[in-house]
């Protein structure tokens, strides 16, 4: 039987419903998701039964399990789902259903093999939703204007691709606290004066204003958006262009932004707790499901900033393991690690050294790239602490697998992990330790860094320091080929 579900469509009305669904036993084929104010939904892709339908909602309950109670989602899941819900497909509450279902009927680690059709069509559309998330932060243009109560704001029309205009708003306010401001975008309005954020209705896309237009609807229309009783509707009639006047829902916009303000408007505010990246990575992951769930990580910040995460490359045999600091633009574009000009003096000192490349692991302490956006290039900006130590559980993981005899850092950031926070790079590099991480572990300068040392002379002496240190490396992995297996 069909079961039609008209819902608001939020991920989390969405997870409440389909919790209640799911618990009691409704298959996806048997949901008409019918989302208020969307398009109807698009047709799914027809998916061949699998193992996990033939055993249906019998097999959990054979296993003693309670559905309805707490069915047991990995976070890498709703995660995903939180993404995919700002998307604009209207497809997608079934998608998400669908693939909610698999994973609690028999395809648990669904989401982190994430080699399935649904599951990459839901990466896709998080992917997506993550690109429009960086544009609207890097591409909302403000203007300035002031009221008839001397305040200035800031006031902004955007219009992004998918529904995320609230999703992004802790982004503005933390970056932009001390202004008022005001993004007007087709989907609703946000807007922020100094103390409370406030969502309101959109402005249909017909009523967006000109650049030109800005100013004076501003005067007349907006700015009385923070005090309703000075919407002056003869002066908005007189100033507002005709077409305008008649798409926007006549002072709607207004007196409902100061009305409509939501209970969780406080707790967006708040900075949001992130889910540690342990909780990303699978239980008994292999190397490549390891590289496959990075892209699921939350647990910094970085993943919000329309990149994607670089994994670590090489055998899993692999006797050394260099460790960088981040990927760069041009690694974040290929998804190889050391990919661009760092990687070129990598290169070339490593085939000095005798180093076969493909025969190491190369990898990094931070597997996000952080950037500062200034004039139209991805400028590279040092992770802090707290998102090095949040990706640190990546790189133990790999060490872990891995289990390599030589580690080799490169650069502050990784020299701190291996060497602890005293480590100084000039004088402790070239010095061989044991550590955790490997029986022999060396720092050594990034190559990127060569790079940017101005002084000719200083820069040729801290590539000679660069190149012996690979060549170390290459006496030490050489010694350790010759050991006996048992060693
Ligand atoms: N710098 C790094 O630390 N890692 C890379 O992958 C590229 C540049
Ligand atoms: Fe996760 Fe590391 Fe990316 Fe931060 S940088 S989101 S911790 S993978």
């Amino acid at each position: 039987m069909m079961r039609a579900v008209a819902f608001e469509p939020r991920f989390e009305r969405w997870r409440e419903l389909a919790r209640g669904l799911l618990g009691e036993g409704v298959q996806p084929h048997e949901v008409d998701w019918r989302p208020e104010g969307e398009s109807p939904q698009l047709s799914l892709p027809a998916r061949a039964p699998g193992p996990s339908r033939a055993r249906g909602v019998g097999g959990l309950k054979a296993r003693g399990a309670s559905v309805a109670a707490a069915p047991r989602v990995p976070r890498a899941f709703l995660d995903l789902a939180q993404s995919v819900s700002l998307h604009r497909d209207a497809g997608r509450w079934a998608l998400l259903y669908r693939t909610l279902w698999r994973l609690v009927h028999g395809e648990p680690h669904l989401v982190a093999v994430g080699l399935d059709d649904d599951v990459l069509r839901l990466r896709r559309m998080a992917q997506a939703v993550r690109r429009d998330r960086h544009k609207m932060k890097a591409f909302v243009r403000f203007r300035r204007a002031e009221n008839d109560l001397g305040e200035t704001w800031y006031i902004a029309w955007h219009r992004p691709d998918h529904r995320i205009f609230e999703a992004v708003a802790p982004f503005f306010v933390e970056r932009f606290n001390d202004q008022r401001w005001m993004i007007l975008t087709p989907d609703g309005s946000t807007c922020w004066d100094l103390k409370s954020l406030r969502f309101g209705p959109g402005v249909p896309r017909e009523a967006a204003p000109d650049r030109d237009e800005m100013e004076s609807l501003w005067k007349t229309y907006y700015a009385s958006i923070f005090n309703p009783a000075r919407v002056k509707v003869k002066a908005m009639k007189a100033e507002m262009p005709v077409r305008h006047w008649g798409t926007l829902p006549e002072a709607a916009l207004i007196p409902q932004l100061l009305l409509e303000a939501r209970g969780r408007v406080e707790s967006m505010v708040k900075k949001p707790r992130r889910p540690p990246a342990m909780d990303a990575i699978p239980e008994g992951a292999t190397l490549p499901v390891l590289s496959a769930a990075l892209a699921t990580c939350r647990a910094c910040g970085l993943c919000e900033n329309g990149t994607r995460p670089v994994a670590g490359l090489g055998p899993v045999d692999a006797r050394t393991v260099l460790i960088g600091e981040q990927p760069g633009d041009v690694e974040e574009r290929l998804g190889r690690p050391f990919a661009g000009p760092a990687g070129e003096v990598l290169d070339r000192a490593l085939a000095a050294a005798g180093l076969d490349r493909s025969e190491l692991y190369v990898t990094n302490a931070v597997k996000h790239f952080k950037y500062e956006e200034r004039g139209g290039r991805r400028i590279h900006k040092t992770p802090n602490l707290t998102e090095v130590s949040a990706c640190r559980p990546w790189l133990d993981r790999e060490l872990s697998l891995i289990r390599p005899q030589i580690a080799v850092g490169l650069g502050a950031t990784a020299a701190r992990m291996l060497f602890g926070g005293e480590v100084r790079l000039r004088r402790d590099r070239g010095s061989p330790r044991r550590t955790r991480f490997a029986e022999w572990t060396l720092i050594t300068y990034h190559p990127a860094a060569l790079l940017r040392i101005p002084d000719p002379s200083a820069r040729r002496t801290a590539e000679e320091a660069f190149f012996a240190d690979l060549r170390l490396v290459a006496e030490r992995a050489r010694a350790v080929r010759d050991l006996p297996a048992a060693c």
